[in-house]
């Protein structure tokens, strides 16, 4: 059903993605390390895990959200091993002689190793070595921005030793990403960038095929105008906030209305999670400042003056330039023509309405 609210798995289940699926399938099966890039809600976990149907090779799939350090990371990987059931039936007896890990009946399980890093290598080198080909999906990989280094390296080794196993990124907000998509020539990964396969919201036709064969799979009639006013007005397009829409009305029986209200206020909890979760750690009232202004779009200077005018000091030209930098690689502002924005209608809508400090 097009409007269930989790990733989809199955071919049938996705939505007009046809010319991005075969992409990414074709990508896969001629050995590309890929980078799934979008914005959130867009479906990439979606594309990722029906690419996974079409594809004669085990994948391995990995969600980072909130995976702390190497320990999470490893943590994660033996998660994923334990899901694919024969991958996990060829590492078994190579994976008893590594230290800090142990098989049982439920699987392989991690000991509190005594270097992490050293037992995700020998982990992934098990993997590396059977017969077959390799792929390892690591969602949200913006999660493993601290432990950057040590991962790139390890990634770039890989790309090295194994032609059989290629690797799968992908991710909402990505200050990692940037350094894996496009490293630069001192990164153990120049000249191994992955492939970029961007995914965009849908276009307006396309939206509205969307949310019709999604009512009509509950057999429900909808009057055109609801549709695409919401579509135009609030949810620009973004299938995760269509399905949520069309579920509030199927699923949920709420007004056309009231799911639309509800949709925003959901997309707002949402959004205001992923921002604080990318605050943590960094300049809070710059960045704020400078989200704030570009909400409405703004040039350098206004971006400037609002970083001042918050902290009431003055900032000097680097600390704005490394603020601006950071949003746009993290896709959270764009910039054109020297003009700033805030992309996402959401974020959009939270900083200009919510109460944020
Ligand atoms: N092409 C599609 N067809 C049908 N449903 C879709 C499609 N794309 C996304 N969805 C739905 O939208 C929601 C979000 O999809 P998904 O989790 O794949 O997106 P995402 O880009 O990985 O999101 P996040 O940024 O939160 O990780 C889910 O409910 C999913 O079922
Ligand atoms: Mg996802």
């Amino acid at each position: 059903m097009l409007f269930d609210l989790n990733p989809k798995e199955s071919p049938n289940e996705l939505f007009g993605r046809e010319e991005e699926l075969d992409e990414l399938v074709r990508l896969l099966r001629a050995r590309r390390w890929v980078a799934v890039l979008g914005p959130r809600m867009v479906g990439k976990t979606s594309l990722v895990k029906v690419a996974n149907t079409r594809i004669d090779q085990n994948a391995v799939y990995l969600n980072l959200w909130g995976v702390k350090g190497t320990q999470g990371l490893l943590s994660a990987l033996v998660h994923g091993l334990n899901s694919s059931k024969s991958l996990l039936q060829k590492v078994r007896d190579g994976v008893e002689r590594v230290e800090g890990l142990s098989v049982g009946p439920g699987g392989v399980s991690v000991a509190a190793p005594k270097k992490p890093l050293r037992t995700m290598w020998d982990l992934l080198n098990m993997i590396g070595k059977q017969k077959g080909n390799y792929v390892i999906e690591l969602d949200e990989v913006q999660e493993l921005a601290v432990i950057s280094g040590h991962l790139l390296k390890m990634l770039a080794n890989i790309f090295n030793t194994y032609s059989n196993m290629t690797f799968v990124f992908t991710g909402s907000i990505f200050g990692l990403m940037k350094t894996l998509i496009e490293p630069k020539s001192s990164s153990p990964l120049y000249g191994r960038s992955p492939a970029k396969l961007y995914l965009r919201p849908f276009e307006k036709t396309k939206a509205v095929g969307f949310l019709n064969k999604g009512f009509k799979e509950y057999g429900i009639k909808v009057p055109h105008d609801g549709i695409t006013d919401a579509i135009e007005e609030r949810l620009d397009g973004i299938p995760g906030w269509l399905a949520l829409y069309g579920n509030n009305v199927a699923v949920r029986k709420m007004s056309f209305e009231k799911a639309l209200s509800d949709t925003v206020s959901e997309g707002l909890k949402i959004v205001r999670e992923e921002l604080e979760h990318f605050l943590e750690g960094r300049d809070r009232s710059a960045y704020l400042a400078a989200l704030k202004a570009a909400a409405t779009s703004a040039r350098w200077g206004e971006l400037k003056g609002a970083m001042e005018a918050r902290r009431q000091l003055p900032v000097n030209d680097a600390t704005v330039y490394n603020v601006l930098e950071s949003l746009k690689a993290s896709m959270l502002i764009d910039e054109q023509e020297k003009v700033y924005r805030v992309n996402d209608p959401m974020l959009r809508t939270l900083l200009l309405t919510a109460k944020i400090r």
